[in-house]
């Protein structure tokens, strides 16, 4: 489909849904649980907080408003506006993450299938933890089964783009993420309600400063801008959908809200069962797939509620694939003037491929790259390389280089509507994101010792 036929979103609360749509996924409710486990628990929901706040925000602010300016997908976004520059790269470092991200969301996703399955069939009855464990265990370890799952999700998510995701994506997710929402507070309050409740909340909300290093601030960072989609190009694409009538500031703040509450409140469902049921927290990437069956199996209608619950988190999973897979598909039907159906099959079987070898890495084979899994390797490339690179090229981008009062007109829309903190977010994109992000790069990269 060209730029000049996206017919774009309808209404303010459809950009909001869609772009909440986007932000809230398996990040929140299964990434963000067993990354603020195994780092510490309060600690890094600080550290997390801030970085939403000072890198995630500002980030999404930049990409709406560079997407609403050029009306073009995000690679060609900065040969638009930055021609012949260095910068031209943000859009292929985001093709790259795209393809990192979507080969192994697609074989988490998967796993929500399988769960909807074993919930109907009663698998979660009187479930003990090391049954859960097992379950799990059986799960992602198999062959098969997983890979089944896998290309059948990438497949509902070629085949949603495949049809043009504009109109689909506003309605669907209007509906949807409310859906989400409640389903997550009964959760919420069937946990709070469990024996050892407090320990799980002290473990989430108790702030031991001691606790934070350098690692938590740079697993925090990747979980904010993989959590946001940012630093990848999907909130530009999103952005040159968005009308000129809509500001900007507030829709990234409402996203931005909205996806941490989320996270926070699949927190508040996890850590309590976690140390109800005496499930380690630092368990990784399993963690809700082991704890929250713990809390269904004691639950009246578990077996409806655990149902329910995998088809929201997969349908939460679908609303962001579909946002990564229109970032490569918009890229390749325009630059390389292919039909839009071509370039959807090609990359979904592309993705889904690696995503075999995302699934197969985990028990089944071993594929490992750097003394890491297959998968885990693209889950940490991406967060913790690919998007916080993305991300300061951006801020590098609106802070140096992109005329400024371009820009801070398309936020105003036009001197209509005021930008407060216009000062302290060009601080942010000139000094303190390119700075946050070098010093964690060159003390990874073992350049520095702090
Ligand atoms: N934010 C989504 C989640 O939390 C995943 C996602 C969608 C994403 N688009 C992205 C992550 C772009 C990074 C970049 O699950």
């Amino acid at each position: 489909m060209e730029s000049n036929s996206r017919d774009g979103f309808s209404s303010k609360i459809g950009v909001i849904a869609a772009a909440a749509g986007s932000a809230i996924g398996l990040g929140n409710i299964w990434r963000f649980p067993y990354i603020i486990g195994d780092n510490g628990g309060g600690a890094f929901l600080i550290v997390y907080l801030l970085c939403v706040l000072t890198l995630g925000i500002p980030i999404m602010i930049g990409e709406f408003a560079l997407g609403r300016i050029s009306r073009v997908n995000a690679i060609a976004t900065f040969r638009k506006l930055a021609p012949k520059s260095i910068f031209s790269i943000v859009g292929y470092i985001g093709l790259l993450s795209a393809f990192c991200i979507l080969s192994f969301y697609g074989v988490v996703a998967g796993w929500c299938f399988s769960y909807i399955l074993k919930s109907l069939s009663g698998a979660f009855n009187n479930l003990t933890p090391d049954k859960a464990d097992l379950i799990f265990n059986n799960l992602v370890s198999g062959g098969f089964e997983p890979i089944f799952w896998q290309v059948a999700f990438m497949f509902l998510t070629g085949f949603i783009v495949l049809f043009g995701i504009k109109n689909g994506i506003e309605k669907y997710s209007k509906i949807l993420m409310p859906l989400l929402f409640i389903i997550i507070i009964i959760l919420d309050i069937r946990a709070l309600t469990l024996a050892n409740a407090n320990d799980g909340l002290s473990f989430l909300f108790k702030f031991d400063f001691s606790k934070i290093t350098l690692n938590t601030i740079f697993m925090a960072l990747g979980q904010a801008f993989f959590s946001l989609s940012v630093g990848m190009g999907t909130m530009i694409t999103y952005g040159s959908y968005i009308s000129k009538k809509e500001n900007l500031l507030t829709t990234s703040l409402n996203v931005a809200f909205a996806d941490t509450l989320v996270a926070v409140l699949a927190g508040i469902a996890i850590f309590p069962a976690v140390f109800t049921f005496n499930i380690d927290p630092s368990s990784g990437a399993g963690l809700a797939f082991i704890s929250l069956p713990m809390v269904f199996s004691k639950m009246f209608m578990g077996n409806i509620f655990a149902c329910l619950f995998f088809i929201l988190l997969l349908v939460a999973g679908l609303t962001s694939s579909i946002s990564i897979l229109e970032v490569i598909v918009a890229f390749l039907c325009e630059d390389f003037n292919i039909s839009r159906k071509k370039v959807t099959i090609l990359t979904t079987v592309v993705v889904s491929l690696s995503g075999v070898i995302c699934s197969l890495s985990n028990g089944f084979m071993k594929i490992n790259l750097f003394n890491q899994s297959y998968m885990d390797f693209l889950n940490y490339l991406s967060s913790n390389f690919l998007l916080p690179l993305g991300a300061i090229l951006i801020s590098v981008f609106l802070g140096y280089y992109f005329d400024k009062k371009l820009f801070v007109k398309e936020l105003t829309n036009d001197g209509e509507i005021k930008l407060p903190f216009e000062k302290l977010l060009f601080f942010l994109f000139k000094f303190f994101i390119p700075f946050i992000i070098s010093i964690i790069f060159l003390q990874n990269l073992n350049i520095i010792k702090l």
